[in-house]
């Protein structure tokens, strides 16, 4: 779809989970994956995090690099720890879980930020999935791929809803 956009737009999207080597590594590089395929890669900065920070550092877990990989999708993050400066760098924050959720609306309140926190399955067009992506650490590969298809099912509703926002902001902004 050959969409005439504000050059100046752009969106920015968090994906949080607790570790950031599972779930929101996977949405990050799905999402980043959708977004380039409709070739809108210059509207959005796209990143991950958790909130814990026992894994600060760590590429994504063997389990979520395989899954992504044998979907076309490579895994690049490097685990790292929410901080509450990122309430002032990203539009949306995308959790996947209400622990997670909570976890967020506790330290925005502690900023002045709008940031909008929302759970990734609440995108989900169906909406048929439960509310949160479940945690498939301590589980085996079977997890992983059902972690995989719903974080993908899931980013391309918030995708949908976040190219509609570009369309309407661009026809709100002039051209600069
Ligand atoms: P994630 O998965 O939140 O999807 O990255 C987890 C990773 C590590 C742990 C728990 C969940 N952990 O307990 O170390």
């Amino acid at each position: 779809m050959n969409i005439s956009l504000n050059e100046t737009l752009k969106t920015s999207v968090l994906f949080v989970c607790l570790g950031n080597i599972c779930r929101s590594p996977l949405a990050e590089g799905i999402f980043r994956y959708l977004v380039e395929e409709e070739g809108l890669g210059d509207h959005f900065s796209i990143d991950s995090a958790g909130t814990g920070a026992w894994h600060v550092g760590e590429r994504p877990d063997g389990r979520a690099s395989l899954v992504a990989q044998q979907h076309g999708i490579n895994l690049d993050s490097r685990a790292r720890q929410v901080q509450k400066e990122d309430f002032g760098r990203f539009d949306y924050m995308i959790a996947m879980d209400r622990e997670n959720l909570r976890a967020l609306e506790e330290l925005r309140s502690e900023t002045n930020s709008d940031t909008q926190i929302t759970l990734l399955c609440s995108h989900d067009p169906n909406g048929d999935n439960g509310d949160e992506i479940p945690d498939p650490y301590y589980g085996g590969a079977s997890g992983f791929e059902n972690v995989y298809q719903l974080v993908h099912q899931s980013c391309k509703g918030l995708l949908q809803q976040l190219r509609c926002r570009l369309i309407t902001l661009s026809r709100l902004r002039p051209q600069s």
